[in-house]
């Protein structure tokens, strides 16, 4: 986490026209500035730039923000990311909670830039070989060339060639005054058993492995012998900056089509994204050959939810391809399927059927992934009914992985009529799937929580126990203390909807907070309904959120009695926390009232006496509520 007196800072600074003016051109308006919306298409400019309030909005698309909020939009970054870039381009050192001023943390960061240093190195030498040595000619260049990449592809993608000698690399680099020690941290070289070092990647063709913001993080080199046994891609090994299973081949060439597209083709191979994007397919990436990882997922999800899956026309193919996918639903994606005949991958049927073909192939042969599932578990079973219920079962079994009833139900309805089978019946066996992944998912979070104690030691954060926002943490109070009194007149319980009833500020966004809140709200005369009401919810997604609250109290008490001295106290604190949350919950719905109304700004023919009357107002009682939140003990966020 950055500190926010840090970004106050950086916003300051990085002014909006100008973080914006590096990729529009704005013409002054007054106070103002006018561009052309760089999110969508237009003729006449809707997009506008507010120096004095520091974000731009359009009036077209209706996307607006600040300078970060810009550059998350335009680059695909993440919030950190964005703001890191911005600091830097500006020279403002950001300040990371507690973090960013340990020893470690900088050793760390000062590991990285040798890497980085190093890596680059590397690569100017794989290219230069590959274009301008003999070797690299005759062999790297023509196997490419063969290979159908054109030159405007091997220029885009990177590529290089790396040397047959064994110390190639390793000789120019000490040359040039590299450390050893940096080419191996690298992963560039390795040590022999008699002290020496030796290239790791040789004899092959190179293909540079960009991060999101498109940095060379490592290499993958494919053997170009296939007489001898040695394995067909050379990948680096992990190193400070190459996590594997948090990055997909591809994804920074891909990322500007993926959204652009709102879909994402996901295959195997480097050669796979390399010949699709030459064939004008752009939002493609790949998993390297193995099963897709939870971090590679959260990758593909803050670029679309949309992703269909080309995968080899194999037996092993398929296999592969519904091993990670029951993944693909639980983070919510919408997962398709293109198979292809059997041993084709992407890159050879693409050259095969040319760009236009592939494509329509893509389009006519895409199939929602558990219809292809079914169709493939279910062939051959007609007349077999104890395997069929068991291939059902399985079907259901990644029915269950889907987080949205609505999409749930849908899609169950289809695969009833897929096999045959009674609706309703399949609705209920799928309804208790659901409740079984529910109370799993719930343990999980609590293994998750156990992880991050052991890791943190004293200094253990407190949005797992607070839970993700003051929404959640209120219903959490609620399920925990629900049936405990408030004062002589009334419970917890009670009072909280009283509050409730009586405040127009106060709104839930969240959808799981909204849902309980209005059926608690409903039922007010009944009473505290008592935890089984969440436990036994038919949401899904409440059942789990409720379980991992509970789990969490009751086997990290210990925990927290060593190490987080407030929610040691909680049991006697929760009138206090509910109180404080109240306070929190009318401060944020005043915080975006604020807002709106500096946006009401903006509007054209707007009576800006009223606005600012109406801002002063605003801004008056957020200093008293501000006031009375220095007195409550809650801190949320
Ligand atoms: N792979 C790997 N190591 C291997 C074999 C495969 O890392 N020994 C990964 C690579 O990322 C490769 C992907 O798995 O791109 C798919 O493997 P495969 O289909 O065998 O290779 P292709 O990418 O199709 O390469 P080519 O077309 O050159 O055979
Ligand atoms: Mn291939």
């Amino acid at each position: 986490m950055i500190a926010p007196n840090s970004i106050e800072q950086l916003l300051n600074v990085a002014a909006v026209e100008e973080v914006v003016g590096d990729y529009v051109s704005l013409k002054k308006a007054g106070s103002r500035y006018k561009g052309l919306c760089p999110f969508h298409d237009e003729k006449t400019p809707s997009f506008v730039v507010s120096p004095t309030i520091g974000i731009y909005k359009c009036f077209g698309c209706q996307k607006g923000g600040n300078s970060i909020n810009f550059l998350m939009e335009m680059e695909n970054m993440s919030y950190v990311e964005a703001a890191k870039t911005l600091a830097k381009k500006y020279g403002i050192e950001l300040i990371e909670t507690g973090k960013a001023d340990t020893d470690e943390y900088k050793a760390s960061q000062k590991l990285r830039e040798n890497i980085q240093v190093v890596l680059e190195f590397a690569h100017q030498f794989f290219t230069e070989n590959l274009y301008e040595s003999e070797e690299g000619k005759t062999v790297g260049l023509s196997y490419f060339k063969e290979r159908g990449f054109t030159n405007t592809t091997m220029e885009k993608w990177g590529l290089g060639y790396s040397p047959g000698a064994w110390d190639a690399l390793t000789k120019k680099a000490v040359e040039q005054g590299y450390t050893l020690e940096n080419l191996e941290l690298a992963g560039l070289i390795r040590k022999k058993e008699d002290g020496g070092y030796f290239d790791l990647f040789r004899n092959r063709v190179i293909f540079p492995i960009y991060g999101v913001a498109g940095k060379i993080i490592a290499f993958a080199g494919r053997k170009m012998t296939s007489t001898d046994n040695a394995p067909k891609y050379v990948n680096s090994p992990e190193t400070e900056l190459y996590k594997k299973s948090d990055i997909l081949y591809g994804v920074y060439h891909a990322k500007n089509a993926i959204k652009a597209k709102s879909k994402v083709y996901l295959t195997e191979g480097y050669t796979d994204v390399i010949t699709l994007n030459q064939n004008g397919i752009e939002n493609v990436v790949a998993s390297s050959g193995t099963a897709l990882t939870i971090g590679q997922i959260r990758l593909i999800r803050r670029f679309t939810h949309d992703i269909t899956v080309v995968y080899d026309g194999d037996k092993a193919g398929i296999k592969a391809s519904l091993r990670g996918i029951n993944l693909l639903l639980a983070e919510d994606l919408n997962v398709r399927v293109v198979p292809l005949p059997e041993g084709e991958d992407p890159d050879s049927y693409c050259q095969k059927l040319g760009s236009e073909g592939f494509q329509e192939y893509l389009d006519k042969n895409e199939e929602n992934f558990i219809f292809f599932k079914a169709r493939l578990l279910l062939e051959g079973l007609e007349n077999d009914p104890i395997r069929k219920t068991e291939a059902v079962r399985d079907i259901l079994d990644s029915l269950a992985e889907i987080r949205d009833p609505l999409k749930r139900n849908a899609l169950n309805t289809e695969l009833a009529r897929i096999c045959g089978m009674d609706e309703a019946l399949l609705a209920t066996e799928l309804q208790k799937l659901v409740k079984g992944k529910s109370v799993h998912t719930g343990k999980d979070i609590l293994e998750e929580l156990k992880q991050i104690t052991e890791a943190a030691g004293v200094d253990m954060p407190t949005e797992p126990f607070t839970d993700e926002n003051q929404e959640r943490a209120f219903l959490r109070l609620i399920l925990l203390y629900g049936d405990k009194k408030f004062d002589e007149e009334k419970g917890i319980f009670e009072f909280a909807m009283q509050e409730l009833a009586n405040d127009s500020l106060i709104q839930f966004n969240d959808p799981i907070c909204s849902l309980l809140v209005s059926e608690l709200m409903a039922n007010i005369e009944a009473g505290f309904p008592g935890q089984s009401f969440f436990t036994g919810h038919p949401v899904p997604e409440v059942v789990s959120w409720a379980a991992g609250v509970l789990s969490t109290v009751h086997e990290l008490s210990k925990a927290y009695e060593e190490n987080y001295i407030h929610v040691t106290h909680e049991d006697d604190n929760y009138k206090q926390d509910l109180v404080g949350i109240f306070v929190h919950l009318r401060r944020k719905k005043l915080d975006s009232l604020i807002r709106e109304t500096i946006e009401g700004l903006k509007k054209e023919g707007v009576d800006i006496d009223e606005v600012f009357l109406k801002l002063e107002y605003l801004n008056d009682v957020q200093k008293r509520i501000a006031a009375e939140l220095g007195n409550a003990v809650f801190t949320i966020n």
